[in-house]
């Protein structure tokens, strides 16, 4: 067997980290593969599996290997509470570049038109994975797989296609562009081929994709307010596609 310290220095440049048993469970749930996972408490963490997430615990068992606190913690940039960490496969660009092209599509492509935050780029891709979205496109310098977007989104990553794309070549289907100045989203539909761009916390849509956009859409908002934080905007946009027609489903486990 492979000595899984040996392996986690070989392959952790390369690879996706999932900071704590969340990202890791979510993870495994949604096909990635994970060639090596660590815990400071084998046991806590097989507990816990029983839990919160026995569909994935006979996986946890036959992959978490116990190492010292010491170790576990330099592994990761800060200890997380579940102190379980582990290293996955990144999904191919040119899978998830089909997955974003295909047409027709059965749930939106969110757009996220040159975020800042990697925090909110992390809860929109949690949301996205939750609303069963199609995936997530950041344009711009931001890495919607930097490890603290990978934290931010709980190892939903796996859930729906990530990539980050030039301006120019967002995927197919309708441009929904969300903006305070637009038509009030509660009298419209939003079909399940949307393409949902969202702009910039700093500076909000810029002119060119303005320009652009087939739907410019506003989220109700009392006078005085300027704009709703970008990862709410998000939120009540997939909420809304999802109570107007959108694809349901199943109900959610922790
Ligand atoms: C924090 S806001 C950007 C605020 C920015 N200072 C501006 O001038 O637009 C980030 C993004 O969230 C979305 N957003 C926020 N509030 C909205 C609203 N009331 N209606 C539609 N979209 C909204 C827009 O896509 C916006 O570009």
């Amino acid at each position: 067997m492979t000595d899984p310290l040996r392996l986690w220095r070989r392959i952790a440049g390369s690879s996706v980290l999932l900071d704590g048993f969340h990202a890791l469970k979510h993870a495994l749930r949604f096909g990635a593969e994970v060639p090596v996972a660590v815990t400071a408490d084998r046991r806590a963490a097989l507990d816990l599996a029983g839990e919160l997430a026995p569909d994935v615990r006979d996986r946890l068992d036959a992959l978490l290997a116990e190492v010292p606190q010491e170790t576990y913690a330099a592994l990761v940039p800060r200890p997380h509470p579940t102190a379980v960490a582990a290293l996955a496969v990144r999904p191919d660009r040119e899978d998830q570049l089909r997955t974003l092209a295909r047409t027709p599509r059965s749930a939106p492509v969110v757009v996220l038109a040159q975020p800042r935050n990697l925090g909110n780029a992390g809860a929109v891709i949690r949301l996205a994975a939750g609303f069963g979205a199609t995936g997530v496109v950041t344009t711009g310098t931001l890495d919607p797989w930097h490890p603290t977007v990978v934290r931010g989104g709980a190892g939903l990553h796996f859930a729906t296609a990530v990539e980050r794309l030039d301006a120019d070549g967002l995927p197919p289907g309708p441009l929904f562009a969300l903006d305070p100045e637009g038509e009030d989203i509660r009298g419209l539909e939003l079909p399940d081929d949307a393409v949902l761009a969202f702009g910039s916390e700093r500076s909000g849509l810029s002119d060119a994709l303005r320009a652009r956009t087939d739907h410019l859409v506003a989220l109700p908002m009392r006078p005085q307010v300027s704009s709703y934080n970008l990862a709410t905007s998000v939120a009540m946009t997939l909420y809304h596609w999802s109570a107007t027609g959108g694809a349901p489903h199943a109900p959610v486990r922790d």
